[in-house]
């Protein structure tokens, strides 16, 4: 039974544990998904998804982390910060791949909405590459409007072309 809940400590431990695993083998098609198509360095992604981040986003950055779950084992996760006391962003959504197009994503995705909405968020902004057509839908059939197409200047240097999608809550 595949179950969802708000990430603790000891998950966003285990997380970043999964996540650095996945990240290690540069054929994987995570590290492929996440880093590879958008020209991140490795050793920028394995520091983001470091478990030091994922805890000081969570202390220090009004980042929430939801976590799916089958036999204890997390197969995805969704990740939202708090912008202001109205806004937030969805940072990050990803189900493992061989979890995909199963409903977990949808669920994630729910949950973490349903949480900012009872923190009195009204807007939710999502950030998606401009040719990432997959996930461009999975957001419209989810109620998200793209508003704004954007090219951004990435940390690592390479400009990325993303398309802005917002969703009242
Ligand atoms: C986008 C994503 C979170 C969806 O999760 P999911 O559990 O597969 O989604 P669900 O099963 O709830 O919904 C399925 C829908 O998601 C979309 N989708 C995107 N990628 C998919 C994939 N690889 N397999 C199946 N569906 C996918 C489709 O629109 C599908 O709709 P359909 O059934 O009409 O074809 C997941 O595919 C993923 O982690 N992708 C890589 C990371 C990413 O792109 N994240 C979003 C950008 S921040």
């Amino acid at each position: 039974m595949i179950t969802i809940r708000r990430a603790d400590k000891e998950d966003l431990r285990n997380l970043s544990r999964k996540l650095l695993t996945l990240l290690k083998d540069e054929e994987s098609q995570v590290f492929r998904e996440e880093a590879a198509k958008f020209g991140v360095p490795r050793s920028y992604i394995m520091k983001v998804f470091s478990e030091a981040a994922l805890l000081e986003a969570a202390d220090k950055r009004n980042a929430t982390f939801h976590i799916a779950l089958e036999g204890g084992e997390i197969i995805g996760f969704a990740e939202t910060i708090k912008l202001d006391d109205h806004t937030a962003e969805l940072d990050r959504l990803i189900v493992f791949p061989p979890w995909r197009g199963r409903g977990v994503g949808t669920s994630l995705l729910h949950k973490a909405l349903a949480d900012m909405k009872k923190q009195g968020v009204k807007m939710v902004t999502v950030n998606v590459g401009r040719d990432e057509v997959q996930a461009r839908r999975f957001y419209e059939k989810n109620g998200f409007e793209g508003t704004e197409e954007r090219t951004v200047e990435a940390p690592w240097g390479r400009e990325i072309a993303l398309v802005i999608y917002r969703r009242r809550l």
